[in-house]
């Protein structure tokens, strides 16, 4: 089954609007208006608008990085899956172990999120990993089952055909440590089973993008592995041309 690459950037808390800009202007110039590669940034919430403007004329795509769950409503400082889409958003990241770990985001939250996500018709990049601790100790399947199975939970399979799922090692975020190929695939592929379970044969149309200190160096040899199907990019997409390098290779995996 053949999966079209998705190539994502997660600015997290970085880049201003007009930096943001700048760096988008350079995708899209190279990018151009159509892309075999499925391209897509997440800037700050401040950073959508001015990343939309300079993406226009391209195939370079707009996502958030989080939302709440509730479509409206006395929510101060939230921001629901709705408003992202009226701002023009295509993708929302879900999930990410940082938001796991700093804002207390479990697996109950990240399911609601994702319904929310899945009412308005925008694409859930949805992220998953274990810990180093969790790792050592041969609790990764435990993990990733969990974590898969209780974002799902209780959502129709007809209604995920457009998830995507982001495995991403929290050891290899940030660090510079990326998994290797196998540790990768192995975990791709597992994530695959759970998802089967769930889904049926439409699993294999699911994306699994690996993330973890992913670099134009690395990025070719992951991107060739069976069940790695594109990529999230935390601290290389902050840089045109290393985003762009990632592109690039990710043709070639
Ligand atoms: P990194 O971040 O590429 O800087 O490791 C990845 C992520 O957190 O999505």
């Amino acid at each position: 089954m053949s999966r079209r690459i998705l190539i994502a950037g997660n600015w997290k808390m970085h880049l201003s609007p007009d930096d943001g800009a700048a760096v988008v202007s350079q995708l899209a110039s190279t990018v151009g208006p159509a892309s075999d590669v499925e391209v897509l940034v997440c800037p700050t919430f401040v950073g959508i608008s001015s990343a939309l403007q300079a993406a226009k004329g391209s195939a370079v795509q707009v996502g958030a990085q989080n939302c709440h769950w509730e479509p409206k409503g006395a929510f101060t400082g939230e921001l629901s899956a709705e408003l992202l889409q009226a701002a023009g958003c295509s993708h929302v990241i879900l999930g990410h172990s940082e938001r796991r770990q700093y804002f207390g985001e479990t697996e109950e939250t990240v399911c609601l999120r994702l319904q929310a996500v899945l009412r308005t018709g925008l694409v859930p990049v949805l992220c998953i990993g274990e810990t180093l601790e969790e790792r050592e100790s041969g609790q990764l399947e435990t993990v990733l089952r969990r974590q898969v199975t209780g974002a799902l939970a209780g959502i129709a399979p007809d209604q995920l055909s457009s998830l995507v799922v982001a495995y991403e090692p929290v050891w290899a975020i940030g660090t510079g440590v990326v998994a290797s190929t196998e540790q990768a695939q192995e975990a791709h592929a597992f994530v695959r089973s759970v998802l089967r379970e769930i889904l049926g044969s439409a699993a294999d149309a699911v994306r699994i993008l690996y993330g973890g200190s992913v670099k134009p160096n690395n990025a070719q040899e992951l991107m060739s592995q069976a069940d790695i199907d594109g990529a999230l990019v935390g601290g290389a997409s902050l840089k045109a041309e290393d985003f762009l390098a990632i592109i690039s290779a990710s043709k070639q995996g």
